[in-house]
Order: structure tokens, then sequence, then C-alpha cells
């Protein structure tokens, strides 16, 4: 039993979502419906499936948001991606928007979808060390010394799968909008899909610990605080490219 228990929390089932357990073998399908004989297409009636051009919309609908509220609205209301139906919440930003530096992951993990925060898992937690070691925090009162944090899918993808390439398309135009909006001097992209979906590279080990651009805007990549707690080595790394953050920072 124990075992079956920790291959479903492997699987991602990290939750109980009835307050009473199902027998799924006692559960009779549902008789099928007799098709109603007006629905029945003529016989030789095109099948018009209306075509979407989910990016598009997804750019008119981010290009419309005039604050970061409408956007949030705009991008929890976006109705194409699947991630959204698997998801319990959408999880925008946190940390303050008038911050200099703008963090960047992956997408929410369980924590985070049960939160409906970013990084305020165990990565999230090691995040804020990381960044509270060049002096600063998602909840600094000053707003130099402050930290704003979202990621490029706002949803969790199941059993915390990178998220595939069409949705990072269809989410971009989002993500561009809420920097844009932020306006920040500095971002920083966590691991390979972030800087899949900003910079169109991957290769994080090469990516790292040099500078990069995005709309004007200087981008440092770095490791993902989840590949530094499975790598501790790599956090040497880490706190290099933390330290050109900084030092960034520093220069008028
Ligand atoms: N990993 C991410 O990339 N983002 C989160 O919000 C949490 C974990």
């Amino acid at each position: 039993m124990l075992a079956a228990l920790a291959w479903q929390v492997e699987l991602g089932a990290v939750d109980a979502i009835g307050e009473a357990p199902v027998d799924r073998f006692e559960v009779k399908p549902e008789p099928k419906a007799a098709p109603a004989a007006a629905a029945k297409p003529a016989p030789h009636a095109p099948v018009v499936v209306p075509e979407v051009d989910v990016v598009a919309e997804a750019r008119a609908m981010s290009a419309a948001a005039g604050s970061l509220e409408a956007l949030a609205a705009a991008q929890e209301a976006f109705p194409h991606c699947e991630l959204k139906r698997g998801a319990r919440n959408f999880v925008f930003a946190d940390g303050r928007p008038e911050a200099r530096v703008m963090v960047i992951g992956e997408g929410p993990g369980a924590e985070e979808d049960a939160q409906g925060k970013p990084f305020v898992g165990r990565s999230g937690q090691l995040l804020d060390r990381m960044f509270a070691a060049i002096g600063l925090a998602r909840d600094a009162e000053d707003a130099a010394a402050a930290l704003y944090i979202t990621n490029v899918v706002p949803w969790r993808p199941p059993q915390n799968r990178d998220p595939e390439p069409e949705e990072l398309a269809m989410m971009r135009p989002f993500v561009e909008r809420h920097i844009e909006l932020a306006a920040p001097e500095l971002i920083v992209l966590m691991g390979n899909p972030a800087c899949g979906s900003l910079l169109g590279k991957r290769g994080i080990t090469r990516l790292r610990g040099n500078w990069h651009e995005f709309a004007g805007v200087p981008v440092m990549p770095m490791f993902h605080p989840s590949f530094l707690l499975r790598r501790a080595e790599m956090k040497r790394h880490a706190w290099a490219d933390l330290l050109t953050v900084k030092a960034r920072l520093e220069t008028p």
C-alpha cells in the first residue's frame, strides 16, 4: 500500500481531491445517449473547423492590457492553454513590480499551484536565499532592494514536466507584455525553458554567466534553483552569476 501511494506521489498525484474514496470498479459507465436525428449533419455538408491562431489571440489580449492587473486578468482568462485545465490556481507574479530586477522561472510546481504564488516551494526558498546573499528580496520595502518574480507559464505542468514549445509560444506574448509593463532594469532567467521562451536559445550551461538582451533589457541566464538543489557543486557558478548581477546593479 505504501509503495502504491509513493508511486502515485511520484506521478504527481499529491492531493486527495474528494472527501470520500471512490471505488472505480463499482462505477458504471453512463449509457451513451442515442444521437438525435436532428443533430445529424446533411450527408455532404462540409465540416467547418474554425481555425484559431492562438498566438495571435494571446498577442491581442496582452497588448490590450494597460496595467499589470489587466494583464493578469487577460492571461487568466486565456482559454487555449491545456495546462490551465490541470492546474488548481493561476500563478501570475510575486514581489514588487517596481523592483529593478525581474526574475523569470519556468512554471509553478505543486506548492506554487496550491498557493497561487511563484517560487514558494523548496526551489523558491533557495531562490530567496540566493538573492538575499546579494541584498535583494521579494518583500523588500525599498524598491531598489526588491525582486519581482514570475514564470514563463502561469499554470502548473502535470507531473512537473517541462512546458511544451506550443505552450511556451502561446504564453510568450503575455510574458513580453509583463516585462514591458513592469519595465525592470535587469532580467534573470532561471533555467532552460525560460531561456528557450525569451531568448529562443537553450543550453543553460553555455548561456549562464553571460549577458544577453531581451527587448533592450539586459538578461542574465542562471541555473534553475531546482537544478542547484540536485547538483550542489554547481552553486559556485550561481554565486558567480549573482555577483555579476550585483556588479551591474552597482554600476551607475
Ligand atoms: N520553479 C519555477 O520555475 N517556478 C516556480 O514558480 C516554482 C518552481
